[in-house]
């Protein structure tokens, strides 16, 4: 690849931001299509984010992914934001649109995009999402008015029944909070089609772990692990299985990071060759064989 003074600048901006795939992933493809554009890491403490911003604007950078803790705090220093990162109130993709910074929000995108692949009619469907954080909010706001009921289930209750009540103000859709416990599990495993993982449990290095008891998987079910690392959970291997239909957090990561790179660049994303990245350098990194 050749840089020249035309080169058009995307970055992540986080902190940490070292273990990120973004910079592999958006280059590969950035690469794979000739478009000349480059992607890189950008670590930036918190209380230096109006900085960065400003930076951002006075340096023309084009695109940033936003990660971790800046997601929210991030939209004072914006210009507009999309309507699905207005609702969510959290941003993970800005586009610098000719000197407007525009914020949007592609994990719920992502995720519906990873889901649709397999269980193409969502309309019908109950879901389940274990986990009331971050990411099971950008997957709820997306969710809730795309299936037929949605039912989050926290260990902090409280946490869960937050989430239930904006969703109600904000979107259309059926939504129910409950606290997560051996038997609330059971009780909506059991009427349900879809259950995600939204909680780090079966992460490494706790890859022993299962936020599902394998008694409770079985065939018909959908089960989406957010989890991807390791990209086969052991959520994931025992609903395969049991006969479940599986999707994992990879495949989330990369939909959601296609997302952007169509924001930022008007070109269809290259979603192999994106994917191809992520795995190469996930075995890179001695984290898949
Ligand atoms: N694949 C992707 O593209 C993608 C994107 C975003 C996130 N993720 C993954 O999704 C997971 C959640 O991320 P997040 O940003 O939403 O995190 P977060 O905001 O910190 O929320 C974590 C959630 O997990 C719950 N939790 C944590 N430990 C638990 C345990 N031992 N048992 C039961 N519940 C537990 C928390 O419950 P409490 O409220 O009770 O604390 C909370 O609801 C992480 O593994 C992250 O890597 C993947």
């Amino acid at each position: 690849m050749t840089i020249t003074g035309r080169t058009r600048l995307c970055a992540v901006i986080g902190d940490p931001v070292e273990h990120s795939l973004s910079p592999c992933i958006h280059n590969a493809a950035f690469k794979h299509l000739g478009l000349d554009y480059v992607y890189v890491a950008f670590r930036v403490r918190y209380e230096e984010l109006e900085w960065a911003i400003r930076g951002v604007r006075s340096l023309g950078i084009h695109g940033l992914n936003v990660t971790m803790p800046h997601k929210i705090g991030v939209i004072r220093y914006l210009d507009r934001l999309d309507p699905e990162a207005e609702l969510l109130g959290a941003v993970n993709t800005i586009l610098n649109d000719d000197g407007a910074l525009v914020g949007y929000n592609t994990d719920g995108r992502g995720a519906l995009k990873a889901l649709l692949e397999v269980d193409g009619d969502l309309k019908a469907k109950k879901v389940l999402i274990i986990g009331a954080g971050g990411a099971s909010r950008a997957l709820s706001f997306t969710l809730a008015p795309r299936v037929r009921e949605l039912t989050i289930l926290n260990r902090t209750y409280g946490r869960a029944k937050t989430l239930a009540e904006d969703l109600k103000k904000k979107v259309e859709g059926t939504v129910r909070a409950c606290r997560l416990s051996d038997e609330t599990l059971k009780e909506e495993l059991e009427n349900s089609d879809v259950v995600i993982n939204a909680t780090p449990v079966g992460m490494r290095p706790n890859e022993d772990e299962t936020p599902i008891p394998k008694e409770l998987l079985r065939p018909g079910l959908t089960v989406f692990d957010l989890v991807y690392n390791p990209i086969e959970t052991r959520l994931l291997k025992e609903a395969k299985a049991a006969g479940a239909k599986t999707i994992d957090g990879l495949t989330m990561l990369v939909y959601q990071g296609a997302a952007s790179f169509e924001l930022w660049t008007g070109v269809e994303a290259p979603v192999e060759v994106m994917m191809d990245a992520a795995k190469r350098e996930l075995r890179r990194r001695g984290i898949i064989l």
